[in-house]
């Protein structure tokens, strides 16, 4: 029988690297970073593959949100996600590399021109908003939402959000102000620690590489 796919019958050291990548707008930036850094990646067809053979990698496509715990248990070397996630998750993963696209804030965000005490957060980050109104003094309630958090602010089902401030528009397009950063986000390369050590002929140049790009350290 024919090993599976990303698995190479001479041992973990030359099977092909398998990343974890987020699907949405921060894979293309991911597969031009890990291209750039001398990996030659293709592109998947048209179809809805998840785990595709990319060439030099097996490319998993999912949640950025699931890309620590992919790379964690190792069922993938290695992943790009936003440090958000990171920080998030309280991930001791190892991040070699920061690649310094998807750089973003994450906010305290009310409606424009509001003030005044806040009674309940509404957020996909539940752990550092709590962290953060500790910090603060506050005693708001914490509410996990999972997507559009903003509209939380616009119907009032919360009186202020924490969420990711990129480009401004959602902020600009919905009337909401942004009171507060709570912390600076980018993409993180993070790897299994385990595949550091078997696999560092593949990642150690790899790391290397992605740190000499434009905008990463
Ligand atoms: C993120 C975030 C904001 C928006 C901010 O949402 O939650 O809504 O981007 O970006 P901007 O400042 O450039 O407008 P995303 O599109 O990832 O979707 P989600 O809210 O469903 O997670």
């Amino acid at each position: 029988m024919s090993p599976p796919e990303g698995v190479h019958p001479d041992g973990a050291g030359a099977a092909k690297l398998v990343l974890a990548l987020p699907k949405g707008r921060v894979m293309e930036e991911s597969l031009q970073a890990l291209r750039s850094s001398g990996l030659h990646l293709v592109a998947r067809d048209q179809g809805r593959a998840l785990r595709h053979d990319a060439g030099d990698a097996v490319v998993i496509e999912m949640r950025n949100a699931d890309v620590p715990t992919y790379v964690e248990l190792g069922v993938a070397d290695a992943g790009i996600v936003g440090k958000d996630v990171l920080m998030e998750m309280g991930s001791q993963l190892a991040e070699p590399v920061d690649l310094g696209f998807s750089a973003c804030r994450l906010s305290l965000i009310r409606p424009r021109g509001v003030r005044g005490t806040i009674e309940r957060v509404a957020t996909k980050y539940p752990r550092l908003t709590a962290a953060y109104l500790a910090r603060v003094g506050s005693g708001a309630e914490v509410v996990k939402l999972t997507g559009n958090v903003e509209l939380a602010c616009l119907t009032g089902l919360a009186d202020a959000v924490v969420d990711v401030v990129q480009t401004g528009d959602t902020l600009r397009d919905n009337d909401l102000d942004e009171v507060d950063v709570l912390a600076h986000s980018s993409a993180r390369f993070v790897v299994n620690r385990a595949s550091l050590k078997l696999r560092s002929e593949r990642l150690r140049p790899l790391i290397e590489a992605l740190r000499r790009l434009p905008g990463a350290r």
